[in-house]
């Protein structure tokens, strides 16, 4: 912390949930699953694990974003590969929100936005949630340099339809295996 700049000294972490050592439990709110991979994933896993691991690896996943953009019926170009939804989200940060304009989130949602806005000298405000803790899409359509927001919620875990979130920017889809609808098909924009 020593030899922090002025600026990150400044900024109140994001602290992550509890995640018990014993490994007794399954964490759903960590997208944990109670199943095991499958023998075929674990195959997979230990094939690639080879010598190959000793050279660089393709910049652009290519292979990856193939396959994924084949399961979702998306193009390779609407996929982006990123070490865990945090990274991800912070790149989306620096690439889509104004830094002239507040970016809004809801009032009760992932406390991560916050602390990247921050990161990132965004100016910041938050939107209350309705009396039934639902996001309201028409509260956001103010003046703004972006819009985030997961969908479904976290923590409340209400979603909202695809139909109704169009005009919102950034839809952060980490609990969507959960259930809800998916505004991936928004990705193909051409
Ligand atoms: C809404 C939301 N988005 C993203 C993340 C981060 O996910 P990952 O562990 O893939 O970085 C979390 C983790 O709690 C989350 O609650």
């Amino acid at each position: 912390m020593r030899y922090w700049n002025t600026h990150l000294r400044s900024i109140r972490p994001y602290i992550p949930g509890e995640q018990p050592l014993d490994r007794k439990f399954i964490k759903l709110n960590t997208n944990e699953n109670p199943f095991p991979p499958s023998p075929k994933v674990r195959k997979a896993m230990k094939k690639a694990v080879n010598s190959n691991l000793r050279l660089y690896p393709d910049p652009t996943c290519r292979v990856l974003r193939e396959t994924i953009s084949k399961h979702f019926q998306l193009n390779p170009e609407n996929v982006f590969i990123g070490n865990g939804s945090d990274e991800v989200l912070a790149f989306s940060f620096l690439c889509f929100f104004e830094p002239t304009e507040q970016i809004l989130f809801p009032d009760i949602t992932y406390s991560f936005y916050p602390v990247y806005a921050e990161l990132y000298n965004l100016p910041y405000s938050s939107v209350p949630l309705n009396s039934s803790f639902e996001i309201i899409p028409e509260d956001y359509l103010l003046r703004n340099g972006g819009v985030v927001i997961p969908n479904p919620n976290a923590p409340t875990s209400i979603g909202l339809p695809s139909k109704e979130i169009e005009k919102i920017v950034l839809i952060d889809e980490a609990y969507f295996d959960f259930g809800g609808d998916s505004c991936v098909p928004l990705t193909d924009w051409r």
